[in-house]
């Protein structure tokens, strides 16, 4: 199965994309993630997203482009994958459709979580990430523990777009690039809406309802 997690910046995307794993079975494939981590290594390419995400802007389809279909080649996603923050663009959903369907494979879901702009500030403002393993941490919410370091010990970081001034500029990005595949979606059939507001757990049972994976 291929599922789509869909939404502003906040929605809930990763922390949810990380639980559904296990459950699903398949590997969450985070466009942010990897961008970040080409950063982090300081490669040409990472240094190619450098000026757009520290301002809030998407990065070039093109670019993009070869970093998924690198992604998907990998033997983990060979039969599935959770998808967080791609596509963001008509030509991603496109590019996505033309790559999956080279395998056989089609988007069984696309579920879009909801939230309002100041919902999304307060998380991630409030965001702390682990280094080494990922954690997704909220400071008030679900804090990390006493000692400031993730559970697995590594070291908390706040993203340098997680200011308030650079979530208004994605949302805005989202607005105007993004939001468009919502009906791009609900015209395939594919699109399911979820409100993002809630515990963790009802985000998950609300997802799992959308899917057919838990009971209505
Ligand atoms: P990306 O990393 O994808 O960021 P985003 O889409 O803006 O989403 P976030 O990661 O900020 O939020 P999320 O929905 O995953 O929320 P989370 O679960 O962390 O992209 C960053 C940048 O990379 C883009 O601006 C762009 O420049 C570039 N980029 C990436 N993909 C691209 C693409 N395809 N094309 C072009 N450019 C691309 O939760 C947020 C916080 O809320 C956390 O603190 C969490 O603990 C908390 N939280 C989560 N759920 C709940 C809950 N139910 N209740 C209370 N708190 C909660």
């Amino acid at each position: 199965m291929d599922l789509v997690l869909f939404g502003p910046p906040g929605a809930g995307k990763g922390t949810q994309a990380k639980r559904l794993v296990e459950r699903l079975a398949m590997p969450q494939v985070s466009t942010g993630d990897l961008m970040r981590a080409e950063r982090a290594r300081g490669t040409a390419l990472g240094r190619q997203f450098d000026e757009f995400m520290s301002q809030g802007r998407l990065v070039p389809d093109e670019l993009v482009l070869a970093l998924l279909a690198d992604r998907l080649s990998a033997p983990d996603a060979k039969n599935g994958a959770i998808f967080d923050g791609y596509p963001r663009t008509l030509p991603q959903a496109s590019a996505l459709g033309d790559l999956l369907r080279k395998t056989g494979r089609a988007i069984a879901h696309v579920v879009s979580l909801e939230i309002a702009l100041p919902d999304m500030i307060e998380r991630i403002t409030q965001r702390r990430s682990c280094q080494v393993c990922g954690q997704i941490y909220h400071l008030s919410y679900t804090p990390p523990p006493a000692s400031g370091r993730c559970r697995c010990g590594g070291a908390l970081v706040q993203r340098e777009d997680d200011t308030e001034e650079v979530v208004r500029k994605r949302y805005e990005e989202y607005l105007a690039k993004t939001a468009p595949l919502l009906g791009y979606y609900r015209d395939a059939g594919l699109l399911r809406s979820v409100e993002g507001l809630g515990t963790l757990d009802e985000v998950t049972a609300r997802i799992g309802r959308a899917i057919g994976i838990a009971k209505q």
